[in-house]
């Protein structure tokens, strides 16, 4: 990683219908793990779907020094209505892997999440916490070295979350850069080595993650974290 961050933002804002939805900022992101904090409509999805190159900025740019493959995992993420196996090897296929090393590594992946014996089963029908952890399978099988994560716990509970927490610090460990979405501070704290906070739209700090939780650096992210605060 150089000193110049593996990606940066300069003057990058978004506006859509009017709504001002990403006031323009200057980041540098340097980090390998990054947790992106703040309220329900801070704009948290917003960035992410930036970032990953889903929405187009409005004004500014975003600059890759080094072009990085990237994945994303959404907060309900979809299945195709098919296998497990299946869903896993699509975003193999369509990247046009052959089917022997498709297989081979979508298998590898569905292990590494827990999932092996889930392979035949199909996919819509599985919990959400098990689709959850078939999004990562179908994600780290692309090995990215880039994941951009919205929620990825949201809607599961404790003990699926720390399940898959430990998948992204696995994969995190292997070498992916992670910048991630949650409500879950206990979750930032474990995972994130820097903060990135937004409110109303404005990225309102980036901040080592110790220091963040210790002593936030704006007003609003105080407010947000004694609110959140059990
Ligand atoms: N096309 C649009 N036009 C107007 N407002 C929009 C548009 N798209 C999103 N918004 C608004 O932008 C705000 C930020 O939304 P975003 O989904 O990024 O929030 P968030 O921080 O991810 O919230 P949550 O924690 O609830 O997931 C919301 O108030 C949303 O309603
Ligand atoms: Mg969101």
């Amino acid at each position: 990683m150089t000193m110049s961050g593996w990606l940066r933002l300069e003057a990058l804002g978004l506006n859509e219908n009017g709504a001002r939805l990403l006031n323009p900022v200057n980041l540098t992101l340097t980090a390998g793990r990054t947790a992106i904090l703040g309220a329900n409509g801070a704009g948290k999805s917003t960035l992410l779907r930036l970032l990953h190159g889903l929405l187009r900025p409005s004004e500014g740019r975003l600059i890759w020094p080094t072009p990085l493959s990237q994945g994303m995992v959404f907060q309900r993420p979809a299945m195709l209505r098919a296998t497990v196996l299946a869903n896993v090897e699509y975003g193999l296929k369509i990247r046009g892997v052959e089917s022997a090393e498709r297989r081979r590594r979508a298998a590898a992946a569905l292990a590494q999440v827990g999932l092996g014996d889930f392979a035949k089963r199909p996919a819509r029908r599985l919990s959400g916490g098990e689709q959850q952890h078939v999004a990562l399978a179908r994600v780290w099988a692309l090995e990215p070295q880039v994941l951009f994560l919205d929620e990825p716990t949201a809607s599961l509970d404790p003990a699926s979350s720390r399940e898959v927490e430990r998948i992204i610090g696995d994969i995190a460990a292997a070498g992916a850069r992670i910048v991630m979405s949650s409500h879950n501070l206990g979750q930032a704290r474990r995972l994130a080595e820097e903060v990135i906070f937004i409110d109303h739209g404005a990225v309102l700090e980036q901040t080592p993650a110790a220091e963040f939780f210790k002593q936030p650096g704006s007003e609003a992210a105080r407010r947000f974290l004694r609110d959140e605060m059990p």
